[in-house]
């Protein structure tokens, strides 16, 4: 539904984004997920014809956004970092004129403009004049002209910003409502929010996508690494029972009878951990398998934090690329 090839945008000097390539399928629920400046609006204002590349292209449905961007718009509805919404116009007008704009059929008209305001909850203040309304209001009246139009494609840029956590929990479960009906791209510098509604996520920074996959695939980001807690009732020392043993990436022991053994590798690979513990006897309380948090690998991939070792990101973006998570979404 969206294809993104090579795309690049320089502003002067400055590459904002950097040869981009992902694609997204009907009905993926895709988060865009970096820091600060790292390319998300500038990336979804060239995907929505807002802005053109400095090379490579985007299509949507098929269509290249600047080839063909009236057959673009017609299928996209935007939310832009700064909703344009007109101060001066009441909700309900406003809707209705971007419902025209974006050629909906007259006799549709009144029913999506009614189906938009029920599901951004706009309906105790739809006389009202968008200038009157608080911040997280002209958020939803944002987010409701995006969807006026029933497009196929739904582009949201940090659709939450703004609003009280009530609020936030109200667009997560319309994003959730909308699963299914449309394929969905959002923005957000906000791990939980892409943890909470999406099931894919893109990492951009500094222009870049240093990773791409399933949520699942991206807590296990490290080679398929899992840690494993592990709590013996003796004193056994784990280094020389499991020394060699197939799958053990490293082994260390944070306090008695207690150790933490980073594994790479399937159920082969704990049962033979369990296996060696309980022959050697070490009465084994518990073993704990847990994945690497997504938290630690957004961090580890943007700021290059892993555990309070500082990490070059450039050297991480490397090694997520090489570990075959770059473009493995399909
Ligand atoms: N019109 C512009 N002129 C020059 N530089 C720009 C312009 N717009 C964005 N940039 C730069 O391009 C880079 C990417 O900006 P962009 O707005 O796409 O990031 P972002 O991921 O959306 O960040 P944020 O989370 O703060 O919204 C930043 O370094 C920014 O300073
Ligand atoms: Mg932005």
């Amino acid at each position: 539904m969206i294809e993104v090839r090579h795309l690049t945008k320089d502003y002067g000097p400055h590459r904002a984004i950097d040869n981009l390539n992902f694609t997204l399928n009907k009905g993926d629920v895709v988060g865009f997920l970096g820091p600060n400046g790292a390319g998300k609006s500038t990336t979804m204002k060239i995907i929505t014809g807002f802005m053109a590349p400095t090379s490579g292209e985007a299509l949507v449905g098929g269509f290249d956004v600047f080839e063909n961007p009236i057959e673009v718009k017609r299928r996209i509805g935007y939310l832009p970092e700064t909703p344009p919404v007109y101060l001066d116009m009441s909700v309900q007008d406003y809707l209705q004129y971007v419902a025209e704009l974006k050629g909906v059929e007259k006799n549709k008209k009144s029913a999506l403009v009614a189906r938009a305001i029920e599901k951004t909850n706009l309906g105790s203040v739809q006389k009202r004049m968008i200038g009157n309304l608080s911040k997280g209001f002209r958020q939803r009246v944002g987010i409701a002209q995006a969807l006026v139009s029933d497009p196929d494609v739904l582009i949201l840029d940090e659709p939450t910003v703004g609003l009280d956590p009530k609020q936030v929990a109200e667009i997560r479960d319309l994003i959730q409502e909308l699963r299914g009906q449309h394929t969905i791209i959002l923005s957000t510098h906000i791990l939980s929010e892409v943890q909470a509604v999406c099931e894919k996520a893109i990492i951009i920074n500094k222009g870049r996508i240093v990773a791409q996959d399933t949520i699942e695939n991206l807590s296990r980001v490290d080679k398929g690494q899992l840690r494993l807690h592990i709590r013996l009732a003796k004193d056994l020392n784990l280094s020389q029972t499991l020394g060699g043993a197939q799958g053990i990436v490293k082994i260390e022991s944070p306090k008695s009878k207690e150790w933490l053994v980073d594994v790479s590798g399937g159920d082969e690979v704990l049962e033979n951990i369990s296996g060696l513990i309980v022959q050697a006897k070490g009465g084994l309380l518990e073993l704990t398998p847990s994945k690497l948090d997504l938290e630690d690998v957004f961090l580890k991939l943007t700021y290059g934090q892993d555990s309070g070792v500082p990490r070059d990101p450039q050297d991480s973006a490397t090694n997520a690329i090489s570990t075959g998570v770059q473009g493995g979404s399909k």
